[in-house]
Formats: C-alpha cells, structure tokens, sequence
C-alpha cells in the first residue's frame, strides 16, 4: 500500500470494531496468515465489520474468512497449492480493469472456496477452474485467492491500485517528502524551545532521526553517543567522527562500559540482556542529563509491530529496549517522541536519501540495540567480546573486499555457548566456536540466507581461525527468517 502511495497500518484482527469506526480507513484489508478457518479458535474479524460500509479486500485466508463467515462454504484441499498459477479473469470487475485477461499470480494455501455466500460472484479462477478471485460489488468486498502483494503475482501492484483508488478512492499523499514536512512541523510544534536529547547508535535510523531533529530544531538538539561495550570493533571512534566531523551535530559522548557488563555480568537470557541493556541505557541517560524535557527515539515500526504480535496466540517475539517500563513511563509523561515509529526501515533509508545522508553511513548494516549482547550467545565476558568483535571485523572485511557488503541487508558473526572438537597442530583442541550469518532482506520482516561464494567464506574462516587462537571452528547459517530470526538471540 505504502509502495503505491498510500500509508497503511496493521492491526491484530481483534482490533476493536469501535477503534475502527471513530477513525474509519479508506479501505481494510484482511490479509494471509498461516492458520485455517475450519481450525478452532482460527482467528475471525467482529462481523459487524462487513456491514460498515468501508472497502475490503480478503487475501487467501482474509477470502476464506469472508466466505466462512458469510455463509460461503471452504474445505480443506488434499494438497496444498503452493507457487505461480494462471488467473483467468471472468468478467468486468473493477478489481481488474487494465489487467492482463490471462497472467501469472502466486497462489499459497491449503483451503479453498467452495461454494460462495449469498450475493457474491466468481470474477476469476485459476487454469484448472478453482475460485480465484470474488466481490460483491454493491458492497465493495473483494476477494482474491492468489498473493497480489508479492513480485510473483504479474498484475499484483495493478491490482492493489485498483482496490486502492477507483474502489476506495484513497488519496495518493503518502511520500518520505511529505512524511519530512509533516513531521518537521510536528517536532518544532512539540519541542520548539525545549530541551531535546536523542540518543545516537551511528546507524541509520538514528543518524537520519537526528539530521532531521536538527534541521527542524536547530542547536536545541543535542544527541547522546551511549558506548555501552557491546559495539563492534573500533566503532565509537568511527561514529563519534561520523556524527561530529562530517555531520556537525552537537554530541555528549558517555563510555558507560563498565556499567554495562557489570549489570550484565553472569546473565544469559536473551530477554533478560535486553531488558538490562534498556534499563542500563535509561539510567546512563538520566545521569548524564538531568535536565531535559522530550527524548526523541528512533523506534520503527517493525520493532512496534513484533512487541505487540498481530497473531493473538502466540507470545511476544522479542522485548525491544525501546519498550522497556522506564520508556513506557516517560511516554506517560508526554515525554518520549517517536518520529519514526510508523516509518518501515526502508522508508527511513529514503528519508536519509532525502536528507542527503552520506553513501557509507546509509549503506552500513542494521545493528540491534542490545549489540554484540545478542551476538555473545550465553553469558558475556569482556574475552568473548573481544573474540565475536575481531570474527566479526574479519567477516565484515572479506565482504567488502569481496563486493558483497552492499549486496545483503546484514551480516555478522555470533559466537556460540558451546565447544567442539578440532585438532590444532598435532593436538586435540577443545574450541569455541563462530557462526557467520548473512542475509538479503527488503525490511528485516523476513529475510533470506546470503548465497555468499564458497571462496569468500573460507577466506573469512580461515583468518578467523588464525587470528583467534581459541576458535577452531567456523560454521555458516543457511537458514532464512521465517522460522529462523536474523539475530541468534
Ligand atoms: P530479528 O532477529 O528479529 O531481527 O529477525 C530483525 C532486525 O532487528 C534487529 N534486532 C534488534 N534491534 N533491538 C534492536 O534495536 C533488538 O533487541 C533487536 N533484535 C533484533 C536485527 O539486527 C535485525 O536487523
């Protein structure tokens, strides 16, 4: 939606009727999703939802669910469709007008429709006669049963804009042009004569969040350099003069290293790391800065999404420190501001194009807040750090050397909580061990494993094991997010 022009939000399929109502979108779409509709408990929208008057768009399971609770009738198929499949247009919807009669969607499901509820019609179906797509045009529902949102589906993006504008008659407005404007206007309207501090990491959404706070603020900004210890190597440096040097904005630097490990001392849950490293963070803010009024945060929206899991069932995926109860208490306070908090990582890269942020600082890969923390799988000590932040350095390097640095989306090294094996001369070593994991990803919401060449891996595992005497093994993940995350922890 938001690649046509149009801003978009997702919502749990529980999200109240009455929510939606007070604030009535130009359109609702009901998407795919991994569950079925004959399960028990299978998710379902308030019905009260189809007689509000506002377009919908049922995709795969958002169609079945439609038909399920409409009357329709959806079975379970003996074998699951799954990629491209021919759509056939039947009839004038204008779901399809200037669509190919004839192209390639992409199809993944289980469950189909078999007979439809009362006043809709069929307007498509796939080469061997299956419902592909339906409406009930006087009420505005339309269903389709193929993807339109993946690069597969030929007419996919048609499609979208069709529901998008001659059916809902949404206004083309959303653009990182606009979004600057708007939010220019909303931060000096906030903060202007206020004391505004926002803490900096170096990458990209914070350095662009700060490029904007200053230009729409000016010198009331002061952005906060936190080192916490869990940087990759030689970092601080490299960001303090980033920040300073070729970006001119006004910086407090806080080495808070040893307060970091000392609170992360023995710990070895991943929630727990997370949520220390928040607290930690806010304390060190609260110390170094004992007047200010507004924090601005570079939260996204990915990092609001998966703390708060549009699936109703399943549990948080991971804490992200931006949610931690300190921050919830200043926000109560009126006092945190998220410029980019419905902004999608990509988006913010456009944003930073816009703002003329350099080439190098724009392309360096997403890091996590919680740092080599995550990466340090277990309990952290300062000799594993130092191990997993010279691995990762030689990875890092080997991909640039290699050209790939600018070809996946992140990549890094991860040192594991076990030994292995190995021989080291003519002895048996018992050594740590280092997973490398890169991946190609558009927003970080999924992702694939990097087909990296075999000669640049072995040329990253060979200097890894010759520089760090304790490591004897090197291993590459190959799994893609989903099911895996890109982070290890
Ligand atoms: P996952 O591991 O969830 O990562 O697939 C998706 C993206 O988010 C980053 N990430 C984090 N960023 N705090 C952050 O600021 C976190 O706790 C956190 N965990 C993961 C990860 O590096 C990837 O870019």
């Amino acid at each position: 939606m938001r690649e046509l022009g149009v801003f978009s939000e997702i919502q749990p399929f529980d999200f109240p009727l009455k929510r939606i109502l007070a604030e009535p979108p130009a359109g609702i779409i009901l998407s795919g999703g991994p569950a079925s509709t004959l399960a028990a408990g299978a998710p379902r929208v308030d019905r009260k939802l189809f007689a509000a008057g506002i377009p919908i768009l049922g995709i795969c399971y958002g169609m079945q669910l439609l038909m399920r609770m409409l009357g329709g009738r959806v079975v379970r198929s003996t074998q699951r469709e799954y990629g491209n499949a021919q759509l056939r247009i039947e009839g004038a919807s204008p779901l399809f007008a200037g669509v190919a009669d004839s192209s390639t969607v992409w199809m993944s499901h289980g469950d189909s429709v078999a007979a439809l509820a009362p006043g809709y019609a069929v307007t498509a179906r796939s080469a061997d006669g299956a419902i592909a797509a339906i409406e009930d045009r006087p009420r505005r529902i339309f269903a389709v049963q193929f993807h339109p949102e993946v690069a597969h589906s030929r007419e996919g993006k048609k499609i979208l804009a069709n529901f998008l504008f001659p059916v809902c008659g949404a206004p083309p407005t959303w653009s990182m042009e606009n979004f600057i404007a708007s939010e220019t206007a909303r931060l000096r309207e906030r903060c202007a004569g206020k004391r505004v501090v926002l803490g900096v990491s170096g990458g990209v959404d914070s350095t662009t969040l700060a490029v904007l706070a200053r230009q729409a603020l000016g010198d009331g900004v002061t952005a906060i350099f936190v080192n916490n210890g869990l940087l990759r190597l030689n970092e601080e440096q490299e960001v303090l003069d980033n920040l300073r040097r070729r970006l001119g904005l006004k910086v407090t630097y806080i080495d808070a290293t040893r307060r970091f490990l000392a609170n992360l001392k023995g710990v070895a849950s991943p929630e727990r790391k997370r949520k220390i490293i928040g607290r930690t963070f806010i304390e060190v803010f609260y110390k170094g800065l004992k007047d200010f009024d507004v924090l601005i945060q570079g939260t996204l929206y990915p990092d609001v999404i998966e703390s708060n899991p549009v699936q109703g069932p399943s549990q948080t995926i991971k804490t992200h420190h931006n949610r931690v109860r300190e921050v919830q208490r200043l926000e109560k306070q009126g006092r945190i501001s998220e410029p980019f908090k419905f902004l999608f990582k990509d988006e913010v890269r456009q944003v930073a194009r816009l703002l003329a942020v350099p080439a190098d600082i724009l392309q360096r890969h997403p890091f996590p807040g919680p740092g080599l923390a995550v990466r340090v799988l277990g309990n952290i000590t300062r000799g594993k750090l130092e191990m997993l932040k010279q691995a990762d350095a030689i990875f890092i390097e080997e991909l640039r050397r290699n050209g790939w640095y600018d070809r996946v989306w992140q990549a890094f090294a991860v040192l594991l909580p076990v030994r292995s094996v190995g021989v080291m001369g003519d002895e048996r070593a018992y050594g740590q061990v280092i997973a490398l994991r890169a991946v190609t990803a558009t927003d970080g919401m999924t992702a694939d494993w990097a087909q990296l060449p075999p000669q640049v891996l072995d040329a990253a595992a060979q200097r890894i094991v010759r520089r760090i005497r304790s490591v004897n093994r090197v291993v590459y993940d190959v799994t893609s997010k989903p099911p895996a995350t890109i982070e290890w922890e």
